[in-house]
């Protein structure tokens, strides 16, 4: 718990904050408000707070803040708890006529005198103009203290919120208060376009700056910047000789993914099929994490991918559904929930159409006792220091976090299925997944000859974007009216589209016909590069919308015909899946499944 005291000017000088801070701390200790400062390393973005266990050290509420405003150009700061997503949906009832988030650095500097990123609750203590109207969470208001940054981001400043309540009443500042706490969407419709809602911590970013882990993946304006991406994570390029290779071992046309450049990036595939071509076997490895009843459209990318991989190479394929690793990650699943949901997810994976013989699909949970001695052996071989510095893992990580990826890497090596590969060592695998998971297998990779096992190999695909647009991944796992879902009627695919899909096109007709549209950032464009089989027609398509031929509606028009296909497609295979089939594909009891003297070809 905070100390709060009473400053002084000359304790505020001593504490060496930015001018701005500086001035705020001043007026505070001016109006004789207790509180505390601490300084800390920057933080500029939520999870860079939690990672240095910002909410283990201070009780009380650690606000966020985004601006916000409505058609009549009226300014609101909306304040609520870090670990809060706002109801979006709610708004309205609080701001009339909403009408965007300012997110140009240059109109939140304009409006309230701070930098971008900086945007805190305390700003108000120097807008003069108030031309900002505050808008606070109930969870805010009834905590008893207030955590905020004096808008810099290596210093937080407690208050207690009584004071802080006093302290706008006597700035004149209109208070609102209201309770804006469920979880919900981040876009809203205002004017019949799209505008982005994006928090405080997404405002700031107008760098290059980028973030993909396996539990959150940003980047700034321009979307993901893929290439920098695998510099970054030290990846090698899908390059068109190994394509060509891949194509020559499997005598199959390269998927539209790899045509495509949608699967990007690898390690060691090279290897891999050199080795295939010499007849060294491998299998194949994928997974999902069931946070979610169902899988949304995105997650079809590493699923289809590998059912090509698997009817292409007829190789044996092990899909690992991570219950515990939802359970340790998300605080609002329970473990019966997770365990519960990997069995709804199994059905959506079955749809996908995978060989059931070569098929091996398990719920750790129900399958851990098999690979346990294999998670031993990484888990004494990785060192929490190593963790650390791969997952961001620190002192408030539980120790179901901080061993998971033991749990994750296991099945990349075949001693973790003794009743598929027996005692077969020489097997090779190659892990199927978007790039967000890359960390995982990098330890695996590390990890590997240290226990004289084979490194496996990776193909990474880049992400099904978000129908905001480029700069995040489509994901589930926050209830949204913008995720398509594969159980998606064919209304809420249309609405959803037409409401939602980020354009690249042009305002107004009449600029589309001269302009042409920015097929880079349109979404609707995006998405169909990912699901349109048909080469040349989606040439077309581009070279239609990108000259203005074509408007955003009617390319809408034909996402949402390709989308309600696939769904529906998907929709009538998963009705024939029942508990039955989900129980073949889980029985390591089959004898389909002994594929102790596999050669190359899966057999
Ligand atoms: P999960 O459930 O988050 O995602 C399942 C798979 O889908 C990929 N993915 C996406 N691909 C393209 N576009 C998107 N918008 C998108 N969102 C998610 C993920 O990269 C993943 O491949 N920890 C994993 C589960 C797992 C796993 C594995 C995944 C366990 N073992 C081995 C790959 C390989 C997870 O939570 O995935």
């Amino acid at each position: 718990m905070a100390t709060l005291t009473l400053f002084s000017d000359a304790d505020v000088a001593a504490l060496g904050l930015s001018p701005t801070a500086c001035e705020v701390a001043k007026e505070l200790a001016r109006r004789q408000i207790p509180m505390s400062v601490i300084k800390h390393a920057p933080i500029k973005t939520m999870a860079e707070g939690m990672a240095i266990g910002l909410q283990d050290e201070l009780s009380g509420c650690i606000c966020k803040n985004i601006l916000v405003r409505d058609r009549s150009k009226e300014y609101f700061l909306i304040v609520v708890a870090l670990e809060q997503k706002i109801d979006f949906k709610r708004l309205p009832a609080v701001v009339k006529e909403m009408d965007r988030v300012p997110s140009m650095a240059k109109e939140v500097n304009e409006v309230l005198g701070v930098e971008p990123g900086c945007l805190s609750a305390l700003a108000l203590v120097g807008d003069r103009k108030r031309r900002v109207k505050v808008v606070l969470d109930m969870a805010v208001v009834q905590s008893e203290l207030v955590h905020m940054h004096p808008m810099c981001h290596d210093a937080t400043v407690t208050l207690r919120t009584k004071d802080f309540l006093v302290l706008l009443e006597s700035l004149e500042v209109a208070t609102l208060k209201y309770q804006l706490d469920s979880v919900a969407s981040a876009t809203v419709v205002g004017d019949g376009k799209l505008k982005e809602m994006r928090d405080e911590s997404q405002q700031e970013d107008n760098s290059e700056e980028q973030t993909v882990t396996p539990w959150e993946v940003s980047a700034g304006s321009g979307g993901i910047d893929y290439d920098k991406l695998m510099r970054d994570f030290g990846a090698e390029k899908i390059t068109p000789e190994l394509v060509a290779l891949m194509s020559k071992l499997s005598g199959a046309e390269p998927h539209r993914f790899l045509r495509r450049g949608l699967f990007y990036t690898h390690r060691d595939l090279g290897k891999l099929l050199d080795a295939y071509s010499r007849g060294v076997p491998f299998y194949l490895y994928t997974g999902r994490g069931p946070s979610n009843s169902s899988l949304h459209i995105g997650h079809l990318v590493p699923f289809l991918f590998t059912k090509w991989l698997q009817d292409v190479f007829r190789v044996p394929l092990v899909i690992q559904l991570s219950d515990d690793e939802k359970f340790f990650f998300k605080e609002h699943l329970t473990l019966e929930e997770t365990h519960r949901l990997a069995y709804e997810n199994a059905k959506d994976i079955i749809a996908c159409g995978f060989d059931p013989e070569l098929t091996f699909m398990f719920s750790d949970l129900d399958y851990i006792g098999d690979m346990y001695p294999v998670v031993c052996k990484i888990q004494k071989a990785v060192t929490f220091n190593q963790a650390r510095g791969t997952f961001g893992f620190d002192g408030s990580s539980s120790l179901g976090k901080i061993q998971f990826p033991a749990v994750e890497a296991a099945p990349a090596f075949p001693s973790s299925f003794p009743h598929m590969f027996r005692d077969r060592t020489d097997i090779g695998c190659l892990i199927t997944m978007a790039i967000d998971q890359d960390p995982f297998f990098r330890v695996t990779r590390d990890v590997a000859p240290r226990l004289g096992w084979k490194k496996p190999a990776l193909m990474h695909s880049k992400f099904f974007p978000s129908l905001q647009g480029p700069k995040t991944k489509m994901s589930g796992s926050v209830e949204s009216p913008a995720t398509v879902f594969v159980t998606d009627s064919p209304k809420e695919i249309r609405a959803k589209i037409h409401k939602y899909a980020f354009s690249g096109g042009q305002d107004t007709v009449e600029q589309q016909r001269r302009l042409g549209a920015d097929l880079d950032v349109d979404v609707s464009y995006q998405y169909l590069m990912y699901l349109m089989e048909d080469e040349q027609r989606l040439k077309q398509i581009g070279d239609d919308y990108a000259s203005g031929k074509l408007l955003t509606g009617e390319v809408k028009d034909i996402l949402v015909e390709e989308l309600v296909r696939i769904t529906g497609e998907h929709q009538a295979r998963r009705a024939q899946v029942t508990d039955e089939t989900v129980r073949h594909f889980m029985d390591k009891t089959r004898k389909s499944l002994d594929f102790s003297t596999m050669r190359p070809d899966g057999r």
